[in-house]
């Protein structure tokens, strides 16, 4: 059994360095994970990486099937979930390239399927999502972000938006208003849903562009993809030095 597992979202599709030993497409009652479970050696420690918009990067935010993925997860046994993802910064000093650990956030998403406690209910459930991230976990993402050279943010509001589309100006300046630092489009239903599962659930954000009117140039995806180029190879040092350096968590 594996505890650890790595969510790729736009930019890690799949995870360079991993040493694969096999994949495993699950079935849960939700249907299927958005691609095949693939486990695997990363730097000696056993993780399991999934990659959210499938393994050809061909399924939308809205489109995901955040249940399937999270109980799927949870089938396999993992208890950890570091959720990788790409993100326009609100906040001028977050440049394209850095990291954030978001603190907290601000679901904007609507008509996602967002509960495991939906249906067949023999009492209703609520679960505490005071703080939607795992705090120990982001702890460690963040001691191992001081250990590599990457500009790291250790807090940050996550507003999330339901896209495919990117925001108006508009939109933008109502979540700044609001307290949001970053934005993008995957972190729910996906953090309230691996709590539901008592998973720890933690994130790293790379921003791949300045949000809509923060930014000069007309935002485009070979934009974001060059910025995520950069970004990218600082969360695969992120994370190596992570799994090198914990103690605390069951590989
Ligand atoms: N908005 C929403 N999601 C995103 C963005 C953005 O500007 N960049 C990357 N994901």
């Amino acid at each position: 059994m594996t505890g650890v597992a790595i969510i790729g979202g736009t930019g890690l599709t799949a995870l360079p360095g991993l040493e694969i030993s096999h994949q495993q497409t699950i079935q849960t009652p939700f249907g299927e994970p958005s691609a095949a479970a693939v486990f695997g050696l990363y730097d000696g420690k056993s993780v399991i990486f999934l990659a959210r918009h499938g393994s050809n990067h061909t399924l939308p935010p809205h489109k995901i099937n955040y249940r399937a993925n999270i109980w799927g997860l949870k089938e396999l046994g993992v208890t950890h979930i570091v959720a990788v993802a790409a993100v326009g910064s609100i906040l001028e000093t977050m440049r394209p390239g850095d990291l954030v650990i978001p603190d907290q956030l601000i679901d904007y998403t609507w008509g996602r399927e967002s509960s495991f406690f939906s249906d067949n209910l023999t009492e209703v459930t609520h679960i505490d999502f005071t703080h939607p991230y795992c705090e120990d976990l982001r702890q460690q993402l963040i001691h191992a972000a001081r250990q590599v050279e990457c500009q790291t943010y250790n807090h940050g509001v996550y507003g999330v938006t339901q896209g495919p589309r990117l925001e108006t100006i508009a939109e933008i300046n109502r979540m700044a208003r609001d307290g949001c630092d970053i934005v993008g489009m995957t972190a729910m239903p996906e953090a309230a849903l691996a709590r539901e599962l008592g998973l720890c659930y933690a994130a790293c954000a790379v921003v791949a562009n300045e949000a809509a009117g923060r930014c000069p140039i007309e935002l485009t995806m070979a934009e974001i993809e060059r910025n995520l180029v950069t970004g990218m190879q600082n969360v695969r040092s992120l994370l190596t030095k992570w799994l090198e350096l914990d103690t605390t968590i069951t590989k």
